[in-house]
């Protein structure tokens, strides 16, 4: 109806799609999604507090989710590896299910779901319930499935996502997860050094995503010379696969073009037999431990005649693109474990402006839904 349509602008505000407002509000949502919950040096999530003893002393602990969701804990996960020291093991819900993979007392399931009612998600739980594991919930979603049945959990407190696919619930899940990080090591003077920069960097991070968000022309630009490309591989490794496998999703569920996160480690194992002159290649090599590896990789990619795209750190364009072989997005630098947030933010917009310079429903993509509750 007239009416409805009228209000749907009234929400959107300024912004033509609901995923262009989601992408662009992310400096809002993060500030929100850490509001009260960082105290100087230290961090506070009420909803784990008298968990966090059991979830030190499990044997593992398993992140499990579908989708987006799946992506962002990926993204977590060496940080939580990192400052727990326990293994941190990963599942898409529907593969657990399918495998009846083992869950044990002793176990950790960590369920992330941005709605909240994501069936897989949630008949996954029923799973690690009955097999008595402590059970955690990260969503968007106050009073959900996925927050009544968990033992304990997190809100990510993003705000309402109308968009289906998840821009600014991604990165506010990220965050959340790097907090539950924090929070878990917290008992370890050995890494004290190295959370209270990771907090540092927290405190800065809406600010340094709103500088991101300028490069939204640049993505545009981007996306007008790929967009009649048939496909677009994205290649990352450690903190950053992630970023590739999102960055790709993105790009696949919106922008309807074939694309496919890779992790660059494995790329001479199969991968590399597509490279040519025209295929499109992003590779993320923003400044952490595995640069210098990337560095490799783009040599080995150029060695082909490979068409690239290069994400790095700002004022490192020239260590990664020599005689302006191929094209730079620079993007700037933050403790290592909360780079995918960064990273992720030009993708959003490349997908984003790539779907609707090839006209598609950029809110609704064809044959998909914001949160599928059927199995
Ligand atoms: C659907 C949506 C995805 C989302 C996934 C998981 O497939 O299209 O964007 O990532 O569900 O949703 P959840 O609500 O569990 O995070």
């Amino acid at each position: 109806s007239v009416l409805e349509m009228e209000v749907e602008q009234i929400k959107k505000g300024n912004y033509e799609h609901f995923m262009q407002k989601e992408i662009h509000e992310q400096p809002h949502s993060l500030t929100t999604t850490m509001r009260g919950r960082l105290r100087d040096k230290s961090v506070i999530l009420g909803g784990l507090k008298v968990h966090l003893k059991t979830i030190r002393h499990s044997r593992r602990v398993i992140f499990i989710g579908c989708g987006t969701s799946y992506n962002a804990a990926l993204a977590a996960r060496p940080f939580l590896e990192e400052l727990s020291g326990i293994p941190v093991t990963m599942e898409i819900a529907s593969d657990l299910l399918d495998r009846q993979g083992p869950i044990y007392r002793e176990d950790t399931a960590v369920f992330v779901s941005q709605s909240g009612e994501t069936a897989d998600t949630l008949l996954a739980l029923e799973y690690a319930l009955k097999n008595g594991a402590l059970c955690v919930g990260i969503t968007n979603t106050v009073g959900s499935t996925l927050a009544r049945k968990t033992h304990c959990g997190v809100h990510i407190n993003a705000g309402c996502e109308i968009g289906v696919a998840s821009t600014k619930a991604y990165t506010s899940q990220i965050v959340v997860m790097t907090m539950m990080a924090l929070a878990i090591g917290d008992d370890k003077i050995s890494t004290q050094a190295r959370r209270e920069a990771t907090i540092d960097s927290l405190y800065n991070l809406p600010n340094v995503v709103r500088e991101v968000l300028q490069r939204d022309g640049e993505m545009k630009d981007l996306a007008k010379s790929l967009i009649d490309e048939e496909s677009l591989l994205v290649f990352g490794r450690g903190y950053n696969y992630a970023t590739a496998l999102e960055g790709a999703l993105k790009v696949k569920e919106v922008a309807l073009m074939h694309s496919e996160g890779m992790l660059a480690g494995e790329m001479k194992h199969g991968p590399l037999a597509l490279v040519d002159e025209s295929l499109p290649i992003i590779v993320i090599a923003t400044n952490d431990s595995c640069f210098s590896k990337q560095q490799s990789v783009i040599q080995q990619l150029r060695a082909r005649k490979g068409r690239l795209i290069v994400m790095c750190s700002e004022g490192d364009a020239s260590l990664v693109c020599h005689s302006g072989s191929c094209r730079v997005i620079e993007v700037p630098q933050v403790a290592d474990c909360l780079q995918p947030v960064v990273n992720i933010i030009p993708l959003q917009l490349l997908a984003y402006h790539l779907t609707v310079l090839r006209g598609y429903n950029v809110d609704q993509p064809r044959n998909l839904a914001k949160s599928v509750t059927t199995l």
